[in-house]
C-alpha cells in the first residue's frame, strides 16, 4: 500500500513538521533519555524536581523520575484553573444530546469536594477506590479526586457484570465504591446500583458506597454503608489540600486480561504515566490551546484515562466524554457530537468506525465535521479500506490519519505516525514514539532486523510502563519479562523496509474484540460453570467487515439433556450476566471434542485456524493433536460459516 504525505496544512501546525525533525528527536530520545525527558517533564508542575530521570536493571525493575513529587489533579486541574479558569475542561455528551461543560475552575471546585467527602469517609494515601460509574465528568472529577489525596482508583466499566466488579473489588482490596444508580447503555439502563449490592453481599471489607443520583431511578440504600454523593458535595468545602506524592506511587490500577486466568490489575504510577499521557497526548493530536479533543473511550477502558482524561487535560485541552454506545441511541450520533462540540481531534476505534460505515452515507451527511483536524483510531487493526473511508468521507480527505498501537500496559502510544510529520502507509501503525525501541523475535527469541514478521517487543523502558501486576510481581515478571532487557508484548507485528509496523494480531490466545480485550480463560471458566457443559473454548475469529467475534465452541456433558437451542441461549446469557455484554458471543457451536495436544493442553489457534477459513491441517501439523479427527468433526460442523465466507 503506498505512502499517503501529510497535506501542507497538517504539516503547518505540526509540532514535528518532517521526517527529518521526527528521526532527530527520536535519535534524541533514545540517545540521551535523560536530557530528553528532563525536557519533557519539565512540561509538568512539580513540587520537587526529580533527582534522576530513569533507572532500570534490565529484569523489569525500573523507577522514572526519582526524587520528584507531585500531584496528578494539580497537573490536570489547578495549574489551567490558576491560568484559564473559564476554559472548559470537559464537556461531557449525554446519549440525549444534552451537554454538560465544566471549565477548570468548575471542575476543579468539583474535585475539591470529592476529595474531602472521600477524606471524611476514611479514604487515607494508597487506599484503592472502585469506582464504577458511566463516562461523566461527575466521575472523571471522582478519578481527579482520588489522584487528590493519593487515594488509588481502580475504574470497572459499567458494561462488567457483578460478579467481575466483586472480583475486581477483591483483589484489590477496596473499602470505598463510588457508583451511580444507574447508567443509559444501547437502549437499556444498567442498574449500577443493583449490581454494587449484589457484588458486595456478604463481603465485609466494603464499608462505603457513594452513589450519584444520575438517572433518578429508585435504588435501595444500606444504612451505614451508601451515601448520596450530592448529599456528601453539600457538606463539604470545595479546597482540599493536594498530597505531593512520590514519583512512582501509583495512580491507579487497570485491569486487564491475559490468556490464562482472570483480568490482572496492572499499575500505573503518578509521574512516568503522566508524562508519557502528556508527552505522547500534545505529539500525537497536534494540539493547540483551544483545540476540543473527542476521544470515545469509556473511562473504564486504559484509552479513556490516557486520552480522555489525563493526556488532555494535563495538557491543557478541552476534553469531550461520550457515555454510552457513540453510536447509540442514533447512528448519526457521533457526527452530530463532532459538529455540537466543534471536535478538532476525534480519537475513536475502528469498531465504531465500521458502526457509522454500516449506518450509511445519508446518515453520515446530517453532519459536516468542518472542525476537525486529525483523526486517530486504536483498539485494532484499522484495515485500509476503512482507512480510506475514514480519510475521505469523514475527514473530507483534509484530516491526517494517526493509527496508534499500544496496550493498557503500556499506558500511552507505542508506535504511531505522527501526523504532519511523516506520510502515513494505510494497514500499518507507523513509526515508534519518541523513547520507544521496539523489536521483532523470532520464535526463539533472536531478533530480527531489517524487513520481518516477528512478535513485537519494547527494548528498556519507557515512562508509561506499567510497573507491576497488582499484589503479584512475580507473574508480572514472567509474563511481560522472560528476556532480559525486553517487554514483551503478545502481538505480532511486521516491520517494512521504511521501518514502518503493521499490527498482525495476537500471538497469545487474548480475545481483542470491537477494540476490547478478554480473557480466554475468564470466559471458558465461566461456560464450564453450567451443569450441561463438559469443555469450552473459546477463540476470537474474522468477521466479513473486518472485525472480530467471539466464537464459542461447547463439548456438552453426556448427562446434558437441553436441546441445544436452550442450552446456546443460555450459555449466551451466562456470559453476558458473569463477565457482561461485551463477552456476547457471535457464534456458539457444539462439537464432541476439541483439539488438545497429547499432554491436553487446548490448541485455540487450531480453532481460530479453522473459522477463519483455513484448510485442514496436513497430517504433519495434526500429528500434535491428540484426537485428530476432532478437526474433521469441527470442520463439519462450522461449514455453513465457511461457505458464507467464502460467497462473501
Ligand atoms: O492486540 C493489540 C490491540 O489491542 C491490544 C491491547 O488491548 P488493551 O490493553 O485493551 O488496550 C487497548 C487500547 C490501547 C494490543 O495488544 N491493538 C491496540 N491498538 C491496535 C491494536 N491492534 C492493531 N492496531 C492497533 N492500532
Amino acid at each position: 500500500m503506498s505512502l499517503v504525505p501529510p497535506s501542507a496544512a497538517a504539516r503547518a501546525r505540526s509540532r514535528v513538521q518532517s521526517p527529518q525533525e521526527y528521526e532527530t528527536l527520536l535519535a534524541r530520545s533514545l540517545d540521551d533519555p535523560d536530557g530528553f525527558w528532563r525536557d519533557q517533564a519539565s512540561a509538568l508542575t512539580w513540587f520537587h524536581a526529580p533527582a534522576n530521570i530513569v533507572e532500570d536493571d534490565g529484569h523489569g525493575e525500573v523507577t522514572w523520575f526519582s526524587g520528584g513529587r507531585l500531584n496528578a489533579s494539580v497537573n490536570a486541574v489547578d495549574r489551567h484553573a490558576r491560568t484559564h479558569p473559564d476554559r472548559a475542561a470537559i464537556i461531557g455528551a449525554a446519549p440525549d444530546g444534552t451537554l454538560t461543560t465544566w471549565t477548570f475552575a468548575e471542575l476543579k471546585a468539583r474535585v475539591g469536594r470529592i476529595a474531602n467527602a472521600l477524606v471524611h469517609r476514611g479514604v487515607r494515601r494508597g487506599d484503592r477506590v472502585v469506582v464504577y460509574m458511566p463516562t461523566t465528568p461527575q466521575a472523571a472529577a471522582v478519578m481527579l479526586a482520588c489522584s487528590r489525596i493519593g487515594a488509588v482508583h481502580v475504574v470497572v466499566n459499567p458494561a462488567y457484570s457483578a460478579e467481575t466488579l466483586r472480583e475486581r473489588i477483591e483483589d484489590v482490596g477496596a473499602e470505598l465504591i463510588v457508583t451511580a444508580d444507574a447508567a443509559p447503555w444501547d437502549r437499556q439502563v444498567l442498574p449500577l446500583k443493583r449490581r454494587v449490592d449484589q457484588a458486595v453481599a456478604g463481603l465485609s471489607q466494603v464499608r462505603c458506597v457513594l452513589v450519584d443520583r444520575h438517572q433518578a431511578v429508585p435504588v435501595s440504600m444500606t444504612a451505614g454503608r451508601d451515601h448520596w454523593l450530592q448529599t456528601e458535595l453539600q457538606r463539604h468545602r470545595v479546597a482540599c489540600p493536594a498530597v505531593w506524592q512520590p514519583a512512582e506511587a501509583p495512580l491507579f490500577i487497570m485491569h486487564t486480561s491475559g490468556s490464562t486466568g482472570a483480568a490482572r490489575g496492572m499499575v500505573h504510577t503518578t509521574a512516568g504515566y503522566l508524562v508519557w499521557a502528556c508527552t505522547t497526548f500534545r505529539y500525537l493530536f497536534d494540539l493547540r490551546p483551544g483545540d476540543v479533543h473527542l476521544c470515545t473511550a469509556d473511562l473504564g477502558w486504559i484509552t479513556g484515562h490516557t486520552y480522555a482524561l489525563y493526556g488532555p487535560l494535563t495538557a491543557g485541552i478541552t476534553t469531550v466524554l461520550v457515555e454510552g454506545h457513540p453510536g447509540r441511541p442514533d447512528r448519526g450520533r457521533l457526527g452530530a457530537l463532532i459538529d455540537a462540540v466543534q471536535a478538532t481531534t476525534l480519537y475513536t476505534a475502528p469498531a465504531v468506525l465500521r458502526c457509522m460505515r454500516a449506518a450509511g452515507d445519508a446518515v453520515l451527511a446530517r453532519s459536516l465535521r468542518t472542525s476537525l483536524r486529525v483523526l486517530g483510531s486504536v483498539g485494532e487493526r484499522l484495515e485500509p479500506d476503512l482507512w480510506q473511508w475514514l480519510h475521505q468521507e469523514v475527514g473530507g480527505g483534509r484530516c491526517p490519519i494517526v493509527d496508534t498501537w499500544w496496550q493498557t500496559e503500556t499506558g500511552g502510544a507505542m508506535l504511531a505516525n505522527l501526523p504532519g510529520a511523516l506520510p502515513a502507509r494505510p494497514g500499518y501503525v507507523g513509526r515508534p514514539m519518541f523513547g520507544v525501541r521496539p523489536v521483532l523475535l523470532d520464535r526463539d527469541g533472536r531478533r530480527i532486523e531489517g524487513e520481518g514478521s516477528g512478535v513485537l517487543a519494547i527494548a528498556g523502558t519507557w515512562p508509561g510502563q506499567a510497573r507491576t501486576l497488582y499484589g503479584d510481581h512475580a507473574a508480572y515478571l514472567a509474563t511481560y519479562h522472560p528476556h532480559p532487557g525486553l517487554f514483551v508484548t503478545g502481538d505480532g507485528a511486521h516491520r517494512d523496509a521504511e521501518g514502518y509496523f503493521a499490527i498482525t494480531g495476537r500471538v497469545d490466545d487474548v480475545l481483542t474484540v470491537g477494540g476490547h480485550r478478554l480473557g480466554p480463560a475468564e470466559l471458558e471458566d465461566t461456560l464450564c460453570a453450567h451443569d450441561a457443559v463438559l469443555e469450552a473454548a473459546v477463540v476470537a475469529t474474522a468477521l466479513p467487515d473486518g472485525g472480530e467475534q467471539i466464537t464459542v465452541f461447547i463439548v456438552p456433558a453426556p448427562w446434558a439433556t437441553t436441546p441445544a437451542d436452550d442450552l446456546r441461549a443460555a450459555l449466551v446469557e451466562q456470559l453476558r450476566l458473569a463477565i457482561g455484554p461485551i463477552a456476547t458471543p457471535g457464534r456458539v457451536w457444539f462439537v464432541s471434542g476439541l483439539p488438545r495436544t497429547r499432554t491436553g493442553k487446548l490448541l485455540r489457534r487450531v480453532l481460530r485456524h479453522l473459522c477463519d477459513g483455513g484448510t485442514r491441517p496436513s497430517d504433519d501439523d495434526l500429528a500434535d493433536i491428540a484426537d485428530p479427527s476432532v478437526v474433521d468433526e469441527i470442520l463439519e460442523v462450522i461449514q455453513p460459516d465457511r461457505l458464507r465466507q467464502r460467497a462473501d
